[in-house]
């Protein structure tokens, strides 16, 4: 296995491996050793079937399942098992979804910068994204490195947010695109968690700004003040030197470290084009909120 640098320095590019067979540990402690000196990794070439890419995500920890999964009855789902994120723009008998379908406009939440699942406790550790139809044009995916981001900011600030808490939830990245039909019964899904702003990797100890459009309060601060200080710090982390555009083609599998990164989709003519991503992602573990910085620093 080969892991070659992609335009900037979080986003490696790995040949000479097939991921659709069983791997060895030396293979997984490679790929995890990648995931730790980047952020991002494309592995173009790899069909997967929604199996394989089961096995293969499993070798990083457990499944978790997504939210618009969990809120769905099965009748609305396209694809099987709860495990496989539908990150398409298609309904459960494979047609284009209509501009005013309600599961299209929560998706279209993915456009805002965020890091899966940061309105869970634990957050998500990899999400694993399988490209199998891609449209002619756009519906790339921006990427944004966070320990780059956190380590341009200037010593003061960095002072002020070592020890800040934000609360993250999902009607708070939905309401800013005016989106709030969830559905009865699944109020507690969107209530707010708690997580540190700035986080350790807990393999290589360096720090990240950990932001997303969850966001939607700092505890102690005013909430108008809370969320202006989060807007300039996800407008300083996604400059062009911290991202990275993915253009996609079939069969590329791009996994990425939510701990240390933000990502976006961007737009494409959704209601004339299909683009179908089947996405896996990997449950974190432990809180952020009880991680204790000076046992890496010291
Ligand atoms: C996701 C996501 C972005 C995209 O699958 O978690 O945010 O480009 N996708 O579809
Ligand atoms: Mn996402």
């Amino acid at each position: 296995m080969h892991i070659t640098p992609l335009n900037h320095e979080f986003v490696g590019e790995v040949s000479a491996i097939d991921i659709s067979v069983p791997l060895t540990p030396a293979q997984v402690a490679e790929i995890e050793a990648g995931m730790d000196r980047f952020a991002v990794l494309v592995f173009p070439d790899q069909p997967l079937t929604d199996d394989e890419q089961c096995t293969y995500s499993r070798n990083f920890g457990e499944l978790e399942a997504t939210l618009i999964g969990q809120m769905s009855k099965p009748s609305e789902r396209r694809l099987g098992p709860v495990e496989i994120g539908d990150i398409s723009n298609l309904d459960a008998s494979g047609k284009l979804r209509d501009r005013d379908d309600n599961r299209r406009m929560y998706a279209l939440g993915n456009r805002l910068w965020h890091s899966d699942a940061s309105f869970r406790t634990t957050g998500a550790g990899y999400s694993l994204l399988s490209a199998r139809v891609v449209p002619g044009h756009g519906g790339d995916t921006g990427f944004a490195d966070m320990r780059a981001a956190y380590d341009a900011l200037d010593e003061t600030t960095k002072t002020e947010i070592e020890d800040l808490i934000t609360e993250h939830s999902i009607a708070f990245s939905r309401g800013v695109l005016g989106f709030d039909n969830y559905g009865e019964g699944n109020a507690d899904k969107v209530r707010p968690v708690r997580h540190r702003l700035v986080r350790t990797h807990p393999v290589t100890g360096r720090k990240s700004l950990y932001l997303s459009a969850h966001i939607g309060a700092i505890v102690g601060w005013p909430v108008p003040e809370a969320r202006a200080f989060i807007r300039d710090l996800t407008e300083h982390a996604t400059q062009p030197q911290f991202t990275y555009a993915h253009r996609w083609r079939v069969n590329d599998l791009v996994m990425w470290d939510n701990r240390t990164t933000m990502h976006r989709a961007t737009r494409f003519r959704d209601l004339s084009e299909v683009r179908d991503l089947h996405r896996t992602s990997i449950k974190g573990t432990g809180m952020t909120a009880e991680q204790v910085h000076s046992m890496v620093a010291g």
